[in-house]
């Protein structure tokens, strides 16, 4: 987690471009909510452009090296940390700007477009700033032997016959691939071009014309991003520019690599419900007639059980684990300590696990978790 982190602080032109957006909106008055902190550094940078206030928000434990950052850096006058999912903060006051970098590696892949919309709806005062404001996302044709090794990888020559069964889920996964820009087979189609200040659907379905302007062998596609930070601001992850910010594109595989020729036209869809992470998409090869149709529904690795309990007029019964819960929560009663419960629960539910050792592990957790 902490090295993730450290690559985002590594990334200059990130920071850059972020702090030029921060400059052109934050005033000296203005509260911030740094949605997703991390290490805190979005929120940093609003305190050093003036903001009074920064509320930072991150659902992982990463939010204590935020916490202790700005205590360090003398600003815990100016900042409080909330941890917890953004979903389910409540302010008494919205604030002047919400921040993140919430874009991964297509653009819309990492749940911003729904997670800001319900920040913008019930966090944000009304004509409050957006960083980012908005999002283009892009297609191109690739062809690139490593992106096809990490998606046919399974079966490749040396790995044992009974594991090449699982190419099947590699080939219908979105992969994190940074593509040099000799591996985009002709120009790129824009798919959409993003207003974050507006309501957006559940549902997205793009389609492209992809021209080819060499004779190659098509692996897959690529999806990447231009982030409009605020107005004038942007960064994008474009393989085809210099100065793009350190962030793998995010690569498509299909079934089988396709040669094509200079003049070819590929026809691609893709489809996709974001707040869900789900993705899918169709490549078409009118030359050739081949066509390929993956979703990452069918890269899950889905027990039967999974599909069952999806099930909407299922009616369910507590599991094991659910009953354990149950019975430590029954004596969290305000008044008995952890050790006190831990006690409790091993004299009293000796079966509740098959050791000792597990049950106390176990009571630990639930009351790491829900409790306070
Ligand atoms: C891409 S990192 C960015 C971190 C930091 N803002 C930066 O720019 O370096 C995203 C962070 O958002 C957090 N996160 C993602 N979705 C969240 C949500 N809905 N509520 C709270 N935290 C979230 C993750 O735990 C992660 O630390």
């Amino acid at each position: 987690m902490l090295s993730e982190h450290l690559d985002y602080l590594k990334d200059s032109t990130r920071l850059e471009r972020f702090r030029s957006a921060i400059a052109k909106v934050v005033d000296s008055a203005d509260t911030v909510v740094d949605l997703g902190c991390g290490s805190g550094i979005l929120g940093l940078l609003c305190c050093e452009a003036g903001a009074s206030h920064v509320l930072a928000i991150d659902s992982t434990d990463i939010i204590e090296v935020a916490r202790e950052t700005f205590q360090r850096a003398g600003l815990d006058g100016k900042s409080t940390f909330i941890r917890s999912p953004s979903q389910r903060v409540e302010l008494s006051d919205p604030v002047d700007l919400v921040i993140c970098d919430h874009v991964g590696y297509f653009g819309f892949d990492y749940g911003i477009i729904h997670t800001l919309q319900d920040a913008r709806t019930r966090l944000l005062k009304r004509g409050g700033h957006l960083i980012p404001a908005g999002l283009r996302l892009y297609l191109g044709a690739v062809e690139s032997e490593t992106a096809q090794a990490k998606a046919h990888g399974w079966q490749e020559a040396g790995i044992p016959p009974e594991f090449h069964w699982v190419r099947n889920l590699t080939v219908n996964e979105k992969h994190g691939l940074k593509l040099p820009a000799t591996c985009v087979l002709g120009q790129p189609a824009m798919l959409d071009d993003l207003d974050l200040h507006l309501d957006q659907p559940e549902f997205f379905s793009w389609s492209a014309e992809l021209p080819i302007e060499r004779d190659g062998v098509v692996h897959g596609l690529a999806g990447w991003f231009d982030c409009k930070l605020v107005e004038g601001v942007w960064m994008t992850n474009s393989p085809l520019v210099d100065d793009a910010i350190d962030r793998p594109q995010a690569f498509l595989p299909i079934d089988e690599a396709v040669p094509v020729c200079a003049g070819d036209v590929i026809k691609a869809t893709v489809m996709a419900r974001p707040a869900d992470h789900l993705i899918a998409w169709v490549v078409e090869f009118p030359a050739s007639g081949k066509r390929f149709s993956h979703s990452t529904w069918q890269g899950l690795v889905l027990t039967p059980e999974d599909l069952v309990r999806a099930q909407p007029d299922r009616v369910p019964q507590l599991s094991r684990e659910g009953q354990a819960r149950m019975t430590v929560l029954h004596y969290c009663d305000g008044e008995r300590s952890v050790h006190e419960i831990e006690q409790l629960v091993l004299r009293e539910h000796p079966d509740l696990f098959p050791s000792a050792q597990e049950i106390s592990r176990f009571v630990m957790q639930v009351l790491g978790k829900d409790s306070e």
